[in-house]
């Protein structure tokens, strides 16, 4: 689908915001990623910009990803549950079908034009305390949320990698019935 292939991680937000409907449509898309059980371990913790709590999720940012993230409209922060709730047990899969959970919502971002853009240059450590997020849960990832933007809005180093990746070959990501990867 072009929606694969057109899809990129800007950094350059515009100072447009996000309407409630459009943002709560991007956790809708979420709310529907399929899970063993249909256990649905995904949970998300989100802060809007002027809003009070947007300085505890953007305070744990790297200083590299402050500098684009400080025009984002909402930053997320994802987690996941390690038992499956109806019995305790020890899930195998909740961090496979939270990562697809953020990939719905990054597509659903980009069908509706919206930039999501996923980081891992935070301080788990420290949001997990200032959130007072217990040990039963996996901290995932964040993301960063807004309408595009002008690339001139950012430094000159981060207007050079406004343009989309490249990806590995199938050959080195495919194998048919053998383990030949290092
Ligand atoms: C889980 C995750 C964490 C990421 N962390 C960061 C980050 O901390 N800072 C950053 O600038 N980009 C980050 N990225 C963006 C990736 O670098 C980007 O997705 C990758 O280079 C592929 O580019 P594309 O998304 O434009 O196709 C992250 C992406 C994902 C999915």
């Amino acid at each position: 689908m072009e929606l694969f292939l057109s899809r990129v991680s800007s950094r350059a937000f515009s100072e447009e915001r996000l309407t409630e409907e459009e943002l709560m449509s991007l956790f809708e898309a979420a709310r529907w990623t399929p899970s063993s059980y249909n256990d649905q371990p995904w949970r998300f913790v989100y802060a809007r910009r002027g809003e009070k709590e947007w300085e505890t999720l953007f305070n744990v940012l790297a200083d590299p990803n402050k500098i684009w993230c400080q025009r984002a409209d909402t930053l997320i922060l994802i987690t996941s549950r390690k038992f499956y709730e109806k019995n305790d047990k020890l899930t195998q899969t909740s961090r496979l079908s939270t990562g697809a959970a953020w990939m719905s919502l990054a597509l659903e971002a980009h069908h509706r034009k919206i930039v999501a853009h996923g980081l891992e240059g935070f301080d788990y450590e420290k949001i997990r305390k200032d959130l007072q997020i217990p040990d039963n849960y996996n901290v995932e990832a964040m993301v960063a949320i807004g309408k595009p933007g002008k690339i001139d809005t950012l430094p000159e180093a981060l207007q050079k990698a406004e343009v989309p990746s490249e990806r590995k070959p199938l050959k080195e990501i495919l194998s048919k019935g053998t383990f030949p990867f290092t």
